[in-house]
């Protein structure tokens, strides 16, 4: 155990509780972003370079994807720079890890492109629901074969000559919007994606900026045959990995965590107006296109009702929402949250294990997460379920956890999204 109550022998984090957390950080480059740049980077004809990539292990396995299908992803200083536009098929299968944003994505560019591509994962993406893209991709033209009757990976994409369509994604899916969207770059007419409730729109912004042909109109998003032009473009802080000391400074008193440069934008901004509501001291500041500066302070938390129509603003945030809502003042109810069931980890059981793991009290009924709050939560062992966002949310939920050390296995999953955690956490405990 070092210095600050932690210690990580490989897979198993030891953690003692105690803050307070203060001081200033850069959280890692939000991942979206980070795999959306580097596959239209990919499809731009000519030289483009990313500055503040997502160090995570996805967002590599998207690099390394965009240069198995022909592209030059190389590190420039401390850019990165691509040179794409002129896919060729793979000399083998593509395996992209944990990241089931990079399989979806992938699937929609695969679908334009006229060879056979296969697209496989670990355990957790070939059990996850690859349907919901492959049905709109066979719509539009292209074989999309895969295992389990062709609804999950590994999947074999043949793609070639496609045709716009106009769809609906049965769940609302920014994966799914973008894998549409990709696609209808390489088809004939316009393809358009319709969106009752609108997620993060990184796909249709990132291309509306790099001169793509789309247009975005209340409720839809609509793209033609176009690429983008090659483009210089630096990648903001994420708001996911910002979430976690925003809870961690709302939680522990005697906080003050500033984040500088965090992405502010439709579909990721829910955590701070659920924060806002839970009574948290956070003060939001413009500092750019879309960023904004977050200060968090400690204060005392109530208990609030998240409704379904909110979840997809704050779909990554929940677990450490969650561990706020345990200490809470009175129950929070997160509505309509079932789509959690297929994300890295089936994240309503994920989340039940963890709060109970700590002593908090939750249950589940039907799709909607109740944590009951008050609780105080004391130390103990669980498992992250091979999820990196479970295994950093019950690392702060750890922070505020009386009597001992908490130990979570399956640690070596936060290298997905955030492989300095625990070096940021080191910071703005010692600061
Ligand atoms: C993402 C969309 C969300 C999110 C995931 C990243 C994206 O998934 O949970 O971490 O970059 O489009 P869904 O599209 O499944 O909601």
């Amino acid at each position: 155990m070092g210095p600050l109550g932690l210690s990580g022998a490989g897979d198993v984090l030891a953690v003692r509780a105690g803050g307070p957390l203060r001081g200033e950080l850069r959280v890692p480059g939000d991942k979206s972003i980070s795999h959306r740049a580097l596959l239209l980077g990919g499809l731009a004809d000519g030289v483009s370079s990313i500055s503040g990539l997502s160090d995570g292990a996805d967002v590599a396995a998207t690099a390394a994807a965009v240069r198995a299908l022909g592209a030059a992803v190389e590190p420039s200083g401390d850019v990165l720079v691509v040179r794409g536009g002129d896919l060729r098929a793979p000399a083998g299968p593509i395996h992209v890890g944990n990241s089931g944003t990079s399989i979806r994505l992938l699937a929609g560019i695969a679908a334009g492109c006229p060879f056979s591509t296969t697209l496989g994962g670990d355990a957790s993406v070939n059990r996850r629901p690859m349907d919901r893209v492959a049905e709109p991709l066979r719509l539009m033209g292209a074989a999309v074969d895969g295992a389990d009757g062709g609804r999950r990976a590994p999947l074999v994409i043949t793609g070639g000559r496609l045709r716009g369509i106009n769809w609906q994604p049965p769940v609302a899916s920014a994966q799914v919007k973008g894998a549409v969207l990709l696609a209808g770059l390489f088809a004939d007419g316009e393809t358009v994606v319709r969106e009752p409730v609108a997620t993060r729109a990184h796909t249709e912004e990132m291309l509306a900026s790099f001169g793509a042909d789309v247009r975005v109109a209340a409720g839809e998003v609509a793209v033609r045959a176009s690429r983008p032009a090659p483009f210089d473009f630096a990648v903001p802080g994420d708001p996911s990995a910002a979430a976690f000391w925003l809870v961690g400074a709302a939680l522990l008193p005697g906080s003050d965590v500033t984040l500088h440069d965090v992405y502010r934008g439709q579909g990721r901004d829910g955590c701070l107006r659920v924060l806002a509501r839970m009574g948290a001291d956070l003060t939001v500041t413009p500092s750019g296109d879309r960023q904004v500066r977050l200060e968090c302070r400690w204060a005392p938390l109530r208990g609030v009702t998240v409704a379904a129509a909110e979840i997809p603003d704050l779909i990554d945030e929940i677990p450490v929402l969650a561990v706020a809502a345990a200490v809470a003042d009175g129950p929070t109810r997160f509505e309509g949250a079932g789509e959690l069931r297929h994300k890295e980890s089936d994240r309503l059981r994920s989340v039940l294990a963890g709060l109970a793991a700590l002593g908090a009290p939750a249950e589940v009924d039907g799709d909607t997460l109740v944590v009951h709050g008050g609780a105080q939560l004391r130390a103990g062992r669980l498992d992250a379920a091979g999820d990196h966002r479970i295994a950093m949310a019950f690392c702060i939920g750890a922070l505020a956890a009386a009597g001992g050390e908490t130990v979570i296995s399956g640690w070596r999953s936060v290298a997905t999204s955030y492989p300095g955690f625990l070096e940021d956490l080191a910071k703005c405990r010692e600061s």
